[in-house]
């Protein structure tokens, strides 16, 4: 197996930033890749700190990024993970978590210098997440900025008639990626293939004349539904307003979570029309170049904030 031991770095290019974390590290601090026997672990993380994170969202990170994703292992127990998703020269890190009991010690940030590093040997010109504003200062020593408000709201579905959207086909997803690539920045056709895989009856299209105009997925997640992307040319809000309602009407019942980037007030004016209220919100951070930006004005729904 790879040694991917803090003492074994030489083979990666040289850090992004390597940030001093001091002699606070216990010399018993390992670095893994995670494999599939740490899905449980990571899952339990995430009900640590609320997220709520399943099993099967992790099997698809490391499906995405199998050698991407680590655990740190101190004394030989799995204490925190953080996983990175990229999309060419694009990329995201996400699952940040250290159980409690031992923060405040550098193995954070020591995750990240991991993760970062592994994206810089991978050609990786951006890095963006989404940050918990408490955790704002570890991103800032590390070089990461502020990019804009990433907001999350949350609603219940409900019976709703929708019009100009049907159920997204596999002849669809070669222009569902193309949609996706113009508003995301970025080629994510993998991540979205799989997840029409996954949850084919939350995945929905909008075609006028012709031409696809919107799209937006769905996950099932531990007790929600989470919305996610939700894509649509913003020349076509009345489509984005369909694509919601097909989701309310699927998801009768049950709570849905949304995030969207703030920039684009006509989601969120949208989603507080359909009674959705706001949650705590993150912040959208970039590390590298300011790129791959993408326009957020087609974005009404991000990813999911692990990976965009
Ligand atoms: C975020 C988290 C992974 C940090 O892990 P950690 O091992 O405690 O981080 P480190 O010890 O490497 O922190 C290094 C530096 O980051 C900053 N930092 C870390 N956590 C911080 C916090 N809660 N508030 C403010 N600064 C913080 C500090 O500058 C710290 O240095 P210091 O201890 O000398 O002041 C951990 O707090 C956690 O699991 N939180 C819950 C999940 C979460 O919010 N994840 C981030 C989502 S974006």
């Amino acid at each position: 197996m790879t040694d991917h031991s803090p003492n074994h770095k030489a083979e990666f290019s040289a850090p992004f930033t390597e940030v001093n974390i001091g002699a606070r590290l216990n010399s018993m601090l390992n670095l893994r890749t995670m494999l599939s026997k740490d899905l449980g672990f990571a899952q339990y993380l995430t009900e640590t700190v609320g997220w709520n994170n399943s099993i099967s969202d992790f099997e698809r990170l490391l499906y995405y990024e199998p050698e991407g994703c680590f655990v740190a292992e101190q004394n030989g127990e799995p204490v925190g993970t953080v996983t990175t998703t990229t999309y060419g020269k694009l990329a995201w890190v996400g699952c940040l978590i250290v159980l409690e009991h031992y923060r405040r010690q550098g193995i954070g940030l020591e995750l990240m210098n991991h993760a970062m590093n592994y994206l810089k040997a991978r050609g990786v010109e951006t890095i963006r997440l989404d940050a918990v504003p408490e955790v704002i200062p570890l991103y800032q020593r590390l070089g990461f900025n502020a990019e804009y408000d990433s907001l999350r709201l949350i609603g219940t579905g409900r019976t709703m008639m929708c019009q100009k959207v049907s159920k997204m086909k596999d002849e669809d997803l070669d222009n569902v990626v193309h949609l996706d690539t113009r508003f995301f920045g970025a080629n994510r056709g993998r991540a979205l293939r799989r997840t029409h895989k996954d949850f084919q009856d939350w995945c929905f299209v909008s075609v006028i004349d012709e031409k696809l105009v919107g799209y937006i997925m769905a996950k099932r997640g531990l007790g929600q539904i989470n919305i996610g992307p939700w894509i649509c040319d913003p020349k076509h809000t009345e489509i984005a307003e369909e694509l919601l309602r097909a989701i309310l009407n699927n998801a009768k019942g049950a709570r849905i979570w949304v995030g969207v980037p703030g920039g684009n007030k006509r989601s969120v004016n949208l989603l507080r029309e359909y009674a959705f209220v706001d949650h705590p919100k993150s912040v959208r951070m970039y590390h590298g170049k300011r790129d791959y930006r993408g326009l957020i004005n087609g974005v009404f729904g991000i990813g999911a904030p692990e990976k965009g």
